[in-house]
């Protein structure tokens, strides 16, 4: 069986989804669960857009042993120098460079001929092929562009060294059967092709990126890009998780392995969705709450005499066994480290410390402690990182007849702050006095609650979408106490936007 490369685009095209920022510690964080995953590249992010994004790159270069590490790079020098720059500790080394290559990108974007699109695209791969140990060119928009130029344009980058062309399906315009034919054009259009891996990277604007994705695949691509949980640019890119399943399933259709580690998958899942504060639909294929209940009384009645009537794979295939009553009051670090450890939340010695201290606090309150509880917890002190504003104290008076009002202390830079404010409700009246406190204007877009763990004393975990002078940020917070936990989401929110302002 032949092997399919899997690139992780989650660090850069992922975190360009609207709210997705990460810190450097949480991208960190999640590269060391995308190299325990098994992927072959982790694009780590596009350095010469931000300090913060050059920074982040080269923690992972340094860090994150075994796959090979990418940076994205423009056409331009500067671009090539920044992420070969990023790259340059890592133990295996890709510069990802793109130039569109259809008629309405480079008439209106580009304002370039194509004769100069092939001269920059030249240049540039040349330029990267002496600062890494591999080069991948993408041809942006490439599902829109004619096919005889994009020959041309592939055979000339492939001759000026670059290892791997990846075919970007930017707008996700793509249809499955189509998209597969254009693939094989490529391949027979390009003598050459064979020097090089043909890659795709599948958009899912109209729901399609897996399905373009594996029809390349039958096609002749070997390489697919592709982000957790599909997050990225717009609807985003192709979940590696449903992917990954679907040439595991399907093993008749689609004869070839990759390097994942499938019980990795809900556990990458979870942890992303922790850091980015963006739920998991519950009817998301493979990590969805729902991708493996059985509602009606036919397929329960099916599922119990025979699990394969109704399941094509199972929940343990993908590592989902049910939260499990882990912890309590009396476990001891060791026990608490481990489980961390087994969830993927790799901490520091320091770091675990602390989260144990807060475990025990929480083990306190209410007695049973399950895997998303240490979930929640471990996220919300990762979160901290970034803190500018810690919450020491809130009080918050309310009834139905008096109005709601709220008092609130935050720590920042060593000094205390407090305010009070009134409001329509309680969370209101907190989330207002958080205004006052930190003299940053906040737009509120979504509120959500939910239990995170079973019975009356579970953790309630609320997130919030908010907008801080034009930037869409989501944030999360959790406690026995909603209001506490509202309190939390609401200053995430604004850390992220602090730590991640110059990005
Ligand atoms: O969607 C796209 O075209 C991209 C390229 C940079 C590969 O993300
Ligand atoms: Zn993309």
């Amino acid at each position: 069986m032949e092997r399919i490369i899997v690139f992780d685009t989650t660090l850069r095209d992922g975190e360009q989804s609207p709210g997705a920022a990460m810190s450097m510690e949480q991208k960190y964080e999640l590269a060391v669960q995308l190299a325990r995953l098994g992927v072959d590249v982790i694009e780590a992010g596009f350095p010469v857009s931000s300090p913060h994004q050059f920074e982040g790159c080269r923690l992972i270069a340094q860090k994150v042993k075994g796959p090979v590490i990418a940076a994205l790079a423009r056409c331009v020098e500067k671009d090539l120098d920044a992420a070969a720059e990023a790259i340059k500790p890592a133990e295996r080394r890709r510069i990802h460079t793109f130039l569109a290559s259809s008629p309405i990108h480079m008439q209106h974007k580009l304002r370039k001929k194509p004769d100069e699109v092939v001269e920059l695209a030249v240049n540039a791969v040349r330029y990267a092929r002496g600062r890494a140990d591999e080069v991948e060119f993408s041809p942006e928009d490439a599902s829109r562009s004619e096919v005889p130029f994009l020959c041309r344009l592939i055979e000339e980058v492939i001759r000026a060294g670059a290892t791997t062309i990846n075919i970007p399906d930017t707008v996700g315009y793509a249809i499955p059967e189509d998209f597969g034919l254009f693939i094989r054009r490529i391949m027979e259009g390009v003598p050459s092709m064979g020097q090089a891996v043909l890659s795709v990277h599948c958009h899912n604007d109209l729901g399609l990126a897996v399905a373009n994705s594996l029809s390349a695949v039958k096609n002749g691509a070997r390489q697919v890009e592709v982000t957790i949980n599909g997050i990225g640019e717009r609807a985003g890119n192709a979940a590696l998780e449903e992917l990954v399943m679907a040439l595991n399933v399907r093993r008749d259709l689609l004869p070839f392995t990759t390097g994942i580690d499938t019980r990795q998958l809900y556990k990458s899942s979870r942890l992303l969705a922790t850091i980015i504060g963006f739920p998991i639909p519950r009817n998301k294929p493979v990590v969805g709450e729902n991708a493996f209940a059985h509602e009606s009384g036919i397929h329960q009645d099916g599922v119990i005499k025979h699990r394969a009537t109704y399941e094509i794979m199972t929940p343990s295939d993908v590592g989902r066994d049910a939260s499990t009553l882990v912890l309590g009051r009396h476990s001891g670090l060791h026990g608490f480290s481990q489980r961390l450890a087994e969830l993927g939340l790799d901490l520091e010695e320091e770091e675990r410390k602390k989260a144990y201290e807060r475990f025990l606090e929480l083990a306190d309150r209410k007695k049973e402690v399950y895997d998303d509880d240490l979930y929640v917890l471990v996220m919300a002190q990762m979160g901290e990182h970034l803190d500018s504003y810690v919450l020491e104290y809130f009080n918050v008076m309310s009834g139905n007849v008096s109005v709601p009002t709220a008092t609130v202390r935050l720590k920042t830079g060593g000094e205390s702050v407090e305010e009070a404010a009134t409001g329509d409700g309680p969370v209101d009246a907190v989330f207002n006095a958080i205004d006052r406190a930190t003299g940053i204007a906040v737009t509120l877009k979504e509120f959500n609650v939910h239990a995170v763990t079973p019975g009356r004393k579970a953790m309630g975990e609320v997130s919030v979408a908010v907008e801080i002078k034009g930037r869409s940020l989501v944030g999360r917070g959790a406690s026995t106490d909603i209001l506490e936990a509202s309190a939390r989401a609401y200053l995430n929110a604004i850390n992220r936007f602090k730590a991640t302002a110059h990005k």
